[in-house]
């Protein structure tokens, strides 16, 4: 680890701009989750796709969830436009512009091509129309991008392997692998084979847990799966041997606030453990997960988190720089992303 800038104090007025400001990282967007209702409904008539929602607005008054699942069974529905690899390269393209906007220097990118393969779309359809936009995405948005494959839970394990299989000749467009869709009752255990599989090819190993599922997720995503990061990860503060693993590892944490209070894991964001974890010494960083279902990109979950929970410069500076060291990244990039970051610090009035 590299030396930190003194942090001088700002004044609370200003600390929205300097958030703003801030160069960052995002490690947590699954990009179907990025689909906004105009995108989705010109998407759906240029693909003659049926939408059961009179106009946008419409769409995004049904965005009221009670959990997790309620939501999956939306976002599952938004997905039914995507048809041609065009289709993915635009709405990858819309949130790399979104992303640059908010100060993102590098995405990694979550997309579950079981879902598309499910409706009839050949894998390379899917890989092929999210790649374009990241190879272009240091010219086209001044920013870096990668994918990452997400297995999905409620589904078999061999059907995990299957998905593995047909992305093996697109290797080297993806970067990692991770585990996404309906936590409870699918125990990250249960992909331990595929995972072990995934590992031997090279692949950079993530998942879901902790989001709704208790502590014991976390920890066999940690010690079966052997994932270098967890995605969410909230309920590991009920776990004190948990807590203390996580710190001692410095293992990253990607918490996604809006997201969570959207699906009421928190019942408001004042409630959210965020402040409490970073206090604790764990490696959070901050994301949007779904940002056209959950009500805002990443500056918005950062701006929001921040007021609701009372955090300071320091507590910005120690989630951008934890969201540059916790990505996968080459250290020439990362070491070139810190500058950055260090430069704003230094010279934000
Ligand atoms: N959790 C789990 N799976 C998902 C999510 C999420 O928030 N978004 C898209 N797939
Ligand atoms: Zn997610």
């Amino acid at each position: 680890m590299t030396a930190r800038p003194a942090i001088k104090p700002i004044a609370a007025d200003r600390l929205p701009d300097l958030l703003r400001a801030m160069p960052k990282a995002e490690l947590h967007m699954h990009i179907e989750g990025s689909l906004e209702p105009e995108l989705m409904f010109a998407l759906a008539q240029r693909n003659q796709v049926p939408l059961r929602f009179a106009n946008e607005q419409a769409l995004r008054d049904a965005y009221v969830f009670n959990n997790l699942q309620e939501f999956l069974d939306i976002y599952h529905e938004g997905t039914m436009v995507l048809k041609t690899e065009q289709d993915f390269y635009d709405m990858a393209c819309a949130y790399l512009a979104r992303a640059q906007a908010d100060r993102v220097l590098h995405a990694e990118i979550f997309f579950d091509t079981q879902t598309h393969t499910g409706h009839g779309l050949s894998a390379e359809t899917v890989i092929n129309g999210l790649h374009r936009a990241c190879a272009e995405a240091p010219e086209k948005f001044g920013m870096t991008a990668s994918l990452i494959l997400c297995f999905l839970r409620h589904l078999s394990e061999d059907e995990a392997f299957e998905c593995l299989e047909q992305a093996l000749p697109l290797r080297d467009k993806i970067v990692g692998i991770g585990l996404a869709s309906s936590e409870v009752g699918h125990p990250p255990e249960k992909f331990a084979k595929v995972y072990a599989r995934a590992r031997q090819l090279g692949f950079r190993l993530v998942a879901h847990a902790g989001e709704e599922a208790p502590p014991a997720y976390i920890w066999s995503a940690l010690d079966v799966l052997r994932v270098e990061r967890i995605d969410h990860g909230v309920q590991a503060i009920h776990d004190t041997a948990l807590m203390q693993r996580l710190i001692h590892d410095r293992t990253p944490l990607t918490v996604c606030p809006l997201s969570n209070l959207k699906l009421c894991v928190f019942p408001t964001l004042a409630q959210h453990n965020l402040g409490r974890m970073l206090d604790a010494g764990i490696m959070a960083t901050v994301n949007s997960d779904d940002p056209a279902y959950f009500g805002g990109y990443l500056n918005q979950n950062f701006t929001q988190t921040f007021d609701a929970l009372g955090l300071s410069a320091r507590h910005a500076y120690t989630l951008a720089r934890n969201s540059f060291d916790a990505s996968f990244i080459d250290a020439s990039v990362r070491a070139r992303y810190v500058d950055q970051l260090d430069e704003v610090f230094e010279t934000f009035q």
